[in-house]
């Protein structure tokens, strides 16, 4: 007798080189990886035969432009709306990533909210009772009659629901407590984040339902989940803030409907998040008068430069081995730069204990910090504060010289809105500006700054 619900065929891969297995193992024999190897289903159904009046001929891409634009919806916060490159396309997914308990759900409901004003939103919600989730509502004004909830875990019930429901929004919280019953593994398992993925971005794509998936993050900052997941979605954001403080940033890592690298900020009150529609003036507002150690830095990963504080404090150790920590830019990038202060700035910090932090609580990344955090080390070495109108950005090459970078004009543009008058970048930038000072090598910087 023929088993009605035969099991699907499956094979065990290496995420990272592709290599197959019978059976799962611990290291991948192919390229020497751990924990790489993933369950994966080979055949789920017989394959249909392809009608071949369906397939599409290939065309030049002059003719390649289609009848309908991207339709785009607002979510009622201009700032996220911004962020997201003007609404979110039809059939869009979004991936929004975040450290527990940051404000994901909080953000997404208030979305979900504005967004069931003109359109029938599915909440699905694998983490939360739906009581819990109306709790949350009433307390920050989420409440609508077409704003549909339901607490589901099962990939294959949430698909049936959306065939039957037909939302015009939907959004998944999250996707590592989903799980597909075709496979073996537990929920949140590489595997599994992959197929839900997967299968939720085919729904979305063959309905033009946008839809946002929350990710939890791994302990490193990452996305739970293979990378793969992040080429699968067409827009990654990632929702950013410090612990004990209310303000949090949204960053746009990548997006296939607009630019990558833009932000949106905002306040976390009792009654939900407030935009900040100035952030610039709201990071640099509670900067330290008369302090050695502090400079202003515009930020920026994308169309909309950001003035945010770099603080460095630098002190004589009390330990065999001085300590370097930091918070906002990467502990690697200040040992390159301290080593280029000893080498080309003759600051010898051997003896110093040296912290940096970005206030805002916003990771940097950009190589344009660099000489913003020299610059504070230097202040704070010399106990000679940064002037009040001195801004300044560009990368630390490793001869110590001061290298271009992106969004020059951006980046004055923005700091001039804010009054600073002495913005120092890079010689090769070469903006004709009297407000410009441009530098070449540290060393100058260093001369700048003594009095
Ligand atoms: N009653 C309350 N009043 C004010 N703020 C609250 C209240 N309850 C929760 N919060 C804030 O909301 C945050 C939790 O938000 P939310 O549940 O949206 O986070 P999350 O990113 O979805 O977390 P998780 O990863 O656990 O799902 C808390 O850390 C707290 O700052
Ligand atoms: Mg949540």
């Amino acid at each position: 007798m023929k088993q009605k619900n035969k099991k699907a065929k499956k094979l065990y891969i290496c995420s990272e080189c592709g290599a197959t297995y019978p059976s799962w193992t611990g290291k991948c024999i192919s390229c020497g990886q751990w924990n790489t190897i993933v369950e994966e289903i080979v055949s789920r159904k017989p394959k249909k035969t392809i009608e071949t009046n369906s397939i599409q001929k290939p065309k030049p891409i002059t003719q390649a432009k289609e009848q309908k634009h991207h339709i785009r919806i607002t979510t009622q916060i201009p700032s996220l709306d911004e962020a997201l490159g003007g609404g979110i396309v039809l059939g869009q997914v979004i991936l929004l990533s975040g450290e527990p308990g940051i404000g994901k759900s909080t953000l997404l409901l208030q979305v979900a909210s504005n967004i069931s004003k003109e359109r029938k939103v599915l909440y699905i919600t694998g983490e939360e009772s739906t009581h819990q989730v109306f709790i949350r509502g009433e307390r920050i004004g989420a409440l609508s009659d077409n704003l549909y909830i339901m607490s589901e875990t099962n990939l294959e019930v949430i698909i049936d629901t959306i065939e039957h429901e037909n939302p015009e929004f939907l959004i998944i919280d999250s996707v590592q407590t989903i799980y597909s019953s075709e496979l073996e593994s537990a929920a949140g398992s590489v595997s599994q984040v992959r197929e839900v993925s997967a299968k939720i971005t085919e729904i979305a794509k063959t309905k033009n339902i946008p839809v946002i998936i929350i990710g939890q993050v791994t302990k490193e900052g990452n996305i739970a989940g293979p990378k793969v997941l992040e080429h699968i979605v067409d827009t990654v954001a990632h929702f950013e803030g410090e612990r004990g403080h209310s303000y949090r940033v949204l960053k746009v890592i990548k997006n296939r409907f607009g630019s990558s690298g833009e932000i949106a900020v905002f306040n976390m009150k009792d009654t939900g998040l407030e935009e900040v529609k100035n952030p610039s003036s709201f990071f640099i507002s509670e900067r330290p008068e008369g302090k050695s150690g502090s400079i202003i830095f515009p930020f920026t990963e994308g169309s909309k430069p950001v003035l945010v504080e770099v603080q460095a404090l630098v002190s004589k150790t009390v330990y065999a081995v001085p300590q370097r920590k930091t918070q906002g830019i990467d502990i690697n990038r200040l040992s390159i730069i301290l080593a280029i202060l000893e080498k080309e700035g003759n600051i010898f910090l051997k003896d110093r204990d040296v912290f940096v932090n970005v206030v805002g609580g916003m990771f940097i990344k950009e190589p344009a910090v660099d000489l913003a955090v020299a610059i504070a080390i230097i202040s704070s070495f010399f106990n000679i504060p940064v002037d009040r109108r001195l801004i300044a950005f560009g990368e630390l090459g490793l001869a110590g010289e001061i290298r271009s970078v992106h969004y020059t004009e951006q980046r004055i543009k923005e700091a001039k809105k804010f009054g600073f008058n002495k913005i120092v970048i890079p010689y090769n930038s070469k903006i004709d500006d009297p407000d410009i000072i441009p530098v070449k090598y540290i060393k100058e910087v260093i001369e700048l700054l003594k009095p």
